[in-house]
């Protein structure tokens, strides 16, 4: 019954961060703040027939992996969901995550061993941040809410982009509306309002040796201090050869790394913007043989691409919702040699490698970037090759 109390023990953390536990009828309750381990006091406030959702009411007997949540403003604000626990609990339930999510909901498994690169620091590490301001007040957006989440600073961000928001807290701009932090090189800070008016600056990033411009609203990996290993990851697992095809190429993170592997590529990229940094950058890195097509990744445009280049590897990064069913068929018969399959979110990862799986490839490797410390969100890499004929 909504608004009853229990007392329960926290077994694991699930995908979207809550802790999970198990009610007295045996019912899975989710309870968001707590920790494996933790024994707690919990007040329901949601019940269905396969589980039930509580809020914390009080701890009674923390759990091993809890630590103090240096932000004053945790719990309330909907960008942290994890300050409560250690680092190491962090990596332990995000490799458990991923495992769960290739395994039980991809039906993937037995997979090869994955593994973890950490973050080089919890704290500080954010590149980009999207920035809300409201009459006056400056933050982000409350959890589970539209509101307004007022902050002084943010922890998150790495030192250059928390100086620039606290300058916004200073002297909020007027009226309403979302601004973006992008850290450049030597630490510069862009600050462009969303969306960007016509004519606003693009910032310029140094990524593994390689200056990347980028402009306003222009996707930009979060986590700045691993974006140089990811790209390195990213680039390396796709060898060498004659082409490679590359879909969400942004604003070129790994299509410069990539140029100077392959002899040629197509590079797909559905932004206008972003394909416009990419083209700027490939020029700039004196990279004509790869050639930009700037559309969505759709079936149709696909087999148009692929009527005259026959990549020996192929490299995503989709968003959130992955590349789908249609598009992960068509690239599944491709005679390439591996698949590269970046994605921040496991589950989606799942199905898509399903879909390879199903069409004769391998996943030879997994291996899980800390991208987001603080967050209970994963970041993937899966690296597939062709199943050995029998
Ligand atoms: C996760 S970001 C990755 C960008 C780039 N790989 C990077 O690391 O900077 C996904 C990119 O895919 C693009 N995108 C989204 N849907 C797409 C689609 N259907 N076809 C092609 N590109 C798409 C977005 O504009 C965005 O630039």
């Amino acid at each position: 019954v909504p608004g009853a109390l229990l007392e329960l023990d926290i077994d694991a953390l699930a995908a979207g961060g809550d802790g999970v536990g198990r009610g007295p009828d045996g019912r899975v309750v989710f309870v968001p703040f707590t920790a494996p381990g933790d024994r707690v006091r919990v007040r329901l406030v949601e019940e269905r027939a396969r589980f039930a959702r509580g809020e914390l009411e009080s701890l009674v007997e923390p759990g091993p992996g809890r630590v103090e949540p240096p932000c004053p403003v945790f719990g309330r604000c909907g960008g942290c969901a994890w300050q409560h626990l250690s680092v190491e609990a962090q990596l332990a339930a995000r490799r458990d995550i991923l495992r769960d999510a290739l395994e039980r909901v991809g039906r993937l498994g037995p997979l090869p061993d994955i593994d973890f690169v950490p973050s080089p620091a919890a704290y500080g590490y954010r590149g980009r941040a999207r920035i809300r301001v409201e009459g006056g007040s400056v933050g982000f957006r409350r959890r589970r809410s539209h509101a307004l989440c007022a902050v002084a600073g943010c922890p998150l961000l790495a030192p250059p982009l928390d100086a620039a928001l606290a300058r916004l807290v200073a002297d909020p701009p007027a009226g309403s509306g979302e601004w973006e932090l992008v850290m450049g090189v030597d630490g510069t800070v862009r600050q462009s309002a969303l969306p960007p008016p016509a004519g606003a600056p693009a910032v310029e990033l140094e990524v593994a040796a390689q200056r990347l411009r980028v402009s306003p609203g222009v996707f930009v990996q979060a986590n700045a201090l691993l974006l140089d290993r990811l790209v390195s990851e990213v680039v390396e697992a796709a060898g060498s050869g004659d082409a490679f095809l590359e879909l969400h190429a942004g604003a070129g993170t790994f299509t410069l790394g990539l140029a100077r592997r392959f002899a040629g590529g197509v590079a797909i990229e559905s932004s206008r913007a972003a394909a416009s940094d990419l083209r700027h950058n490939l020029g700039a890195a004196g990279a004509d043989h790869v050639r930009v097509v700037r559309a969505e990744a759709s079936l149709r445009r696909l087999r148009g691409v692929l009527r005259d280049l026959r990549p020996d590897a192929v490299v995503l990064d989709p968003p959130r919702a992955g590349v789908g069913r249609e598009v992960a068929g068509a690239l599944a018969r491709l005679a390439a040699r591996r698949i590269v399959h970046l994605a921040c979110d496991p589950a989606t990862l799942a199905r898509d490698l399903a879909v390879f799986r199903a069409g004769g490839w391998l996943v030879t490797r997994v291996t899980g970037f800390d991208l987001f410390p603080q967050t209970p969100h994963v970041e993937a890499l899966a690296v597939l090759e062709r199943e050995p004929r029998a």
